[in-house]
Order: C-alpha cells, then structure tokens, then sequence
C-alpha cells in the first residue's frame, strides 16, 4: 500500500515524532539526504497562490538531488479538461512523488486513490499538515519538546490551519485550546479526531468564544488569516465578525511567561495580528517559514523509503 500524505494523523505519533527528528538533522546537514538522486522529478501542482509552499518544495526536492516540475492548474489539463484519476495515472508513471495544493480534500483522496507514488497535501481547503510539521519542530526547537505543551489557537477556527492545529498538535501529545467568534468554530467531527488522540497522548481539547481563557498557560498562541483564499467575496463580515480575536500584546501577556507566537503567513498586520506581535521579540514566524524547508525534506525522505 503506497502511503501517502493527506492530512495530519494520516502519521502515527511515532511517525511524525521521527520526522520531526530528522528534520532537525537536515537542517544541521542539509545535503545529508539524497532520496531523489538520479534526478527523479517530483511534481508540484497549484490550484490555489503560494510564495512559502512553492519555494521550500522547489528547494527542498533539489536539495534531496531530485528535480520540481511546478505545475500551476492554469497552465495543465487538471481540473478543466482531464479528471484527477487520469492526471494520476499519467504522473505515476514519470514522477516520484506528487504534491499538490487544492480545494476540496476529495480530490486529493482521488488522486491518491488512483497514484502508486506518494502523495502530499500541500494545503487543501481542510488541512494544512505539512506547514503543521513546521510548525512542531519550531516548537521542538524552542521548547525541547512538544509534549505537555498547550497551544492557543485565536480566529478563524473552522479553516485548514485550525484543524490540523488540533489533530497534530493531539498527536504530538500538545493541548490544544481555540477561540472563534460564533459560526467560525471547528467542526465537530474535528474536534472528536482531536479529543480521541489527545485522550490517547495525555492532550486536552478546549474550544471557546473567549480568547482571554484560551491562552491562559498557553506556551504558543497561533494564528491565522481570518480570509482563506476561496473567502474573498466574505472579507468585509468576515473583518467585522473577527473584532476582539486579533492576537495583540496584551493578549500574549496573558499566556505562560516565555510564550511565542506562531503565524503560517501570509499575515495581515492590524487583523489577526498587531505589527508588535508579530515584529516582536516572542515571534517566531520566520524560523517557522524556514522550517518548511526542512520538515518538507524529513517528509519526502521517509516516504520515499515507505514504498
Ligand atoms: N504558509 C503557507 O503555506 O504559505 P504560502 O501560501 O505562501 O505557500
Ligand atoms: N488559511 C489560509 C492558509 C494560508 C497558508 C488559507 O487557506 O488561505
């Protein structure tokens, strides 16, 4: 059975611990891994923008000695013209592996369904587990650990970043408490995936309209856009519905002493974040940026060895 990468507990605890691992390894060796040497290509499709996801899959495929083929959806036959299946099978054939950013999770399941290479989720309109991956090393960089941690999460809850937040944060042995207005919460079956793991790992799952009690002894606090591409059309009830969920400083005051913020970017300053959280001194935003480099590499490496 070809593994692939979809969303974030598709990796047991123990899967995505090693990865983390060896990601710090490349990062302190970052040619160490030749996965890709012959050069194989590795294909990279776009459905949706990216500056971080482009870049760091561009870099790490070479450095892993292979070759991206950047594929964006304007300039192919997916979606318009040829479906998911066919796509697959044409790929499976001439590439490694493949990695795409898309809209609906079905799609990417498709294409997994009908790929004998692997394939990963980079951004889907669900989850976001390969920025996850980066984002618990960072915090494994910062802490030394992930377990008994707690993240806050502040915004938009019912987006791709707020569910993989829950379930790999659970599956890293993390709390997770987030905080959204109303109508912008996770959704349930979300939440269960999270409290199941978190109940298994010694987590706890909290969510809430208020987020002065989610950051209470929270050792990261995240956000995110509260406008995810595809929610254009909503950004003015959007910015409305949002007052009183920015991160700002006095809100990080409330956390543990010693608390960081994390952001996946693109970050809109005097939105989700004020300029002094994020500019600030407790922001590790571009370490997390960096670091999909090398979580990207650690993902790759293992699952080339997996099939
Ligand atoms: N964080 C992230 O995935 O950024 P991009 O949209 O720029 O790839
Ligand atoms: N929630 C955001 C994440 C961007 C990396 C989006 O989907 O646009």
């Amino acid at each position: 059975m070809t593994r692939h990468f979809l969303k974030d507990d598709d990796l047991t605890p123990l899967e995505q611990e090693a990865i983390i691992e060896r990601a710090i390894k490349l990062k302190a060796d970052r040619f160490a891994e030749r996965p890709f040497a012959g050069p194989q290509t590795v294909a990279v499709i776009f459905d949706k923008t990216s500056t971080r996801t482009r870049v760091s899959f561009a870099v790490g495929i070479a450095d892993l000695g292979g070759v991206p083929l950047i594929l964006d959806t304007g300039v192919s036959q997916l979606g318009k013209k040829e479906s998911v299946a066919d796509t697959a099978k044409v790929l499976e054939r001439q590439v490694a592996q493949i990695v795409w950013r898309t809209f609906a999770q079905s799609g990417l399941e498709e294409m997994a369904a009908n790929s004998s290479v692997p394939v990963i989720n980079a951004l889907s309109d669900s989850w976001h587990p390969c920025q996850l991956l980066a984002d618990l090393m960072t915090i494994r960089e910062q802490f030394g650990k992930t377990k008994g941690l707690k993240l806050a999460y502040v915004g938009d809850a019912a987006n791709n970043m707020a569910n993989s937040y829950l379930v790999a944060c659970a599956l890293a042995g993390m709390s997770v408490s987030v905080a959204a207005p109303e109508g912008y919460l996770p959704d349930e079956s979300v939440v269960s995936r999270a409290r199941e793991i978190a109940a298994m790992l010694g987590g706890v799952i909290e969510v809430t309209t208020d987020p002065t009690e989610a950051v209470v002894d929270a050792n990261v606090i995240a956000t995110d856009t509260w406008i995810s591409m595809g929610m254009e059309e909503e950004a003015e009830r959007r910015k409305a519905d949002f007052a009183g969920f920015s991160v700002d400083q006095k809100l990080m005051n409330l956390a543990s002493p010693g608390a960081v913020f994390l952001h996946c970017l693109p970050a809109y300053r005097g939105f989700e974040v004020s300029a002094e959280v994020i500019d600030g001194p407790r922001s590790l935003v571009w370490q997390e940026a960096e670091n999909r480099l090398h979580a990207q590499k650690a993902l790759m490496a293992w699952l080339a060895e997996q099939n």
